[in-house]
């Protein structure tokens, strides 16, 4: 499938989890469409990969090896992001999944601290980094369909998630007078490598469920982003946008 022709050129974004899966997708989204991308990752070995995949890319990107679930950490790559940011996608995740009863303590902080702390601490390190001289600023927050519905063995990931609505629509509050917008997307079952090592026997049983049949394509996540951020989406503010297939209303 083909990226939404949208023009970001003169824009700064930076994409949390953007050296693999969805995130790597919506940093070579931003990448066609004309935007200088700071990509923010703590895998040694993504970030090389994705330096390789995007070298034709080299001169608009940025990297930083960062922990999203470390202050410190987030603060040193804030430093050295080398433009003004326009967009920032709050997009990198982790999942640690059990039922309650067998879920340990370590597993709720770790995903916690990933996905939903992990954001308040990349926005807070960035937030003075904004461009002063754009009143289309955005900030996109990756969630997912199960913060809307609930699901067997993810108590943490859907709590993390269930937060990253709630922290959207209070952002979308605060930052509209200082000209941003803040959504969030909640992506249903999207192809990744994860699910590519799934037994095709769980992959359908899986897809079933969605009314389209089909899982999602890590392109389908980006287009909703790059609409989202665009300058056309302007009085969109403290939106989730289900990006499932139908997944949600079934
Ligand atoms: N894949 C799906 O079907 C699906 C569905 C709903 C929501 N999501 C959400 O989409 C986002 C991306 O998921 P994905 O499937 O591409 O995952 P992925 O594991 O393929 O990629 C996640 C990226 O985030 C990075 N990352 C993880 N923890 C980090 C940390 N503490 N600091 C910095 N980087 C870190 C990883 O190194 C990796 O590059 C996640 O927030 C996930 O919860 C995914």
């Amino acid at each position: 499938m083909s990226n939404i022709k949208f023009d970001f050129q003169s824009k700064a974004v930076i994409v949390t989890g953007g050296a693999s899966g969805i995130g790597f997708q919506i940093t070579r989204s931003y990448l066609e469409a004309g935007a200088n991308v700071s990509i923010w990752d703590y895998s040694d070995k993504a970030l090389e990969q994705a330096k390789s995949d995007l070298a034709s890319f080299s001169s608009r990107l940025h990297f930083a090896k960062v922990d999203v679930g470390n202050r410190e950490s987030c603060a040193a790559a804030a430093a050295s992001v080398p433009w003004p940011v326009d967009i920032l996608v709050n997009n990198a995740g982790i999942t640690r999944d059990k039922s309650f009863a067998k879920m340990s303590g370590e597993e709720w902080d770790a995903v916690i601290n990933t996905n939903l702390t992990g954001l308040f601490n990349v926005t807070k390190s960035v937030f003075e980094k904004f461009n002063s001289n754009s009143s289309n600023k955005r900030i996109i927050n990756i969630s997912s369909v199960v913060a809307l519905y609930g699901n067997f063995g993810q108590t943490n990931y859907v709590a993390a998630k269930a937060g990253v609505i709630g922290m959207t629509k209070t952002w979308a509050k605060e930052f509209a007078r200082k000209g941003f917008t803040v959504n969030a997307i909640a992506p249903g079952f999207i192809k990744t490598a994860m699910t590519e090592a799934m037994p095709a026997e769980a992959v359908a049983q899986m897809a079933a469920r969605v009314p389209a049949q089909r899982f999602g394509e890590v392109t389908d996540i980006a287009n909703a982003c790059l609409f989202l951020s665009s300058d056309e989406a302007n009085y969109i503010n403290g939106h989730t946008l289900s990006v499932d297939a139908g997944l949600v209303v079934g």
